[in-house]
C-alpha cells in the first residue's frame, strides 16, 4: 500500500514512533491523519504541523475507539490504515501486581481487538483496508526485564497472524512492526537492560522509514534495517529452543550483575 492519499489513524501519535509515523505519512502524501492519544495537548500539536485531526483518545476503552472510528468515517467515508501502536510497559516478572498485569494487557492487547472490531466492517463491505499493529522484537523474542510486556507484545503477534490468516483473502493487509530499541522515552535510561537496548536503538524517524518501505510491500513483520539481527535471532529460535534460552539466560545473568553493582555503587 502507498501512503499517497490515504486516510490514517495513529494511535500514540503525539510521541515517539507514532509521532514519526504521522509526520512521515504526512510528507509521503496522506490525504489526512488523525492522531489519536491520551495526551491531548501534544497531539493537537503534531496535528497541526501536518494539517491532520486531533483526538483524544485512551485505547483502553473500547468506546474511545469507536469514537475516533466512527468520527472519521463520518468526515473522510472510509479509514485505508489503523495502526494499532500506543504501548506502555512496566517492569518485573510474575510478582507484578494483577492491575499492572491488567492494564498492559488492556493497552497492548485489547486496544488492537477493539480497533479490529471497529474497522473490520468497513474495510470488509470496501473489500480493502490495512492494520498496522505495533508489537516489538519482544514479541518475537522476549524482554528481559519484563514479563508483562513481553507477554502482551506476543499476544499482539499472535492476533496479527490471526487477522491475517483470516482476512488477506478478502482484501485486508496486516503488518505488525516489530523493532529493538528505538530512541524515545519509552526506554529508561536507567535500567541496565533499557541502557542495553539503547546501544542499538534507532530514531523513531527510522522505524517511520521501515513502516512505508514494509506497507509499501505488503509485508508482514517490519523490523528496521539496523535491526535485522531481531530476524536471525528469531530464525535461531525456532532452530534451536534450547540453545536460544540459554543464550538469553546468560544475558539475563550479566544484567543482573550490572544491576547489582549499580545498586550498591
Ligand atoms: N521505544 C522502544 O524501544 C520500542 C521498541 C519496540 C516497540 N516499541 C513499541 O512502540 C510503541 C510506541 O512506543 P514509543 O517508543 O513511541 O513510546 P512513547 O512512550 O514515546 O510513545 C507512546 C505514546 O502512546 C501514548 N499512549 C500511552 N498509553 C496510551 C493510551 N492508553 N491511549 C492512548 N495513547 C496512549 C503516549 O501518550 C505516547 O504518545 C509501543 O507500542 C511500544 O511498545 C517501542
Amino acid at each position: 500500500m502507498n501512503i499517497r492519499d490515504k486516510i490514517i489513524i495513529v494511535t500514540g501519535g503525539a510521541h515517539g514512533i507514532g509521532r514519526a509515523m504521522c509526520e512521515r505519512f504526512a510528507s509521503e502524501g496522506a490525504r489526512h491523519v488523525v492522531v489519536a492519544d491520551l495526551d491531548e495537548s501534544t497531539s493537537r500539536n503534531v496535528a497541526s504541523q501536518i494539517n491532520g485531526t486531533a483526538l483524544l483518545c485512551d485505547v483502553s476503552c473500547e468506546a474511545d475507539i469507536q469514537e475516533i472510528v466512527s468520527h472519521t468515517l463520518d468526515v473522510h467515508g472510509h479509514i485505508d490504515l489503523f495502526c494499532s501502536n500506543a504501548g506502555i510497559t512496566t517492569k518485573g516478572g510474575a510478582e507484578v501486581p494483577d492491575a499492572d498485569w491488567q492494564r498492559l494487557w488492556n493497552v497492548n492487547v485489547m486496544a488492537h481487538v477493539y480497533a479490529a472490531r471497529a474497522v473490520l466492517p468497513s474495510m470488509l463491505e470496501r473489500g480493502e483496508g490495512y492494520l498496522l499493529h505495533t508489537s516489538s522484537a519482544a514479541g518475537l523474542m522476549t524482554e528481559i526485564g519484563s514479563a508483562p510486556y513481553s507477554v502482551t507484545k506476543h499476544a499482539v503477534i499472535a492476533f496479527a497472524e490471526w487477522l491475517s490468516i483470516h482476512y488477506q483473502k478478502k482484501g485486508l493487509r496486516i503488518s505488525c512492526l516489530c523493532p529493538a530499541g528505538v530512541a524515545t522515552d519509552f526506554l529508561d535510561l536507567d535500567d541496565p537492560i533499557h541502557q542495553f537496548l539503547h546501544v542499538s536503538s534507532v530514531p523513531p524517524e527510522d522505524v517511520a522509514d521501515a513502516v512505508v518501505r514494509g506497507l509499501a510491500d505488503e509485508r508482514f513483520l517490519i523490523i528496521p534495517d539496523q535491526h535485522l539481527p531481531v530476524q536471525e535471532f528469531f530464525a535461531y529460535k525456532g532452530e534451536d529452543y534450547d540453545r536460544w534460552l540459554k543464550n538469553f539466560a546468560r544475558i539475563n545473568e550479566k544484567l543482573e550483575r550490572i544491576k547489582s553493582r549499580n545498586s550498591s555503587s
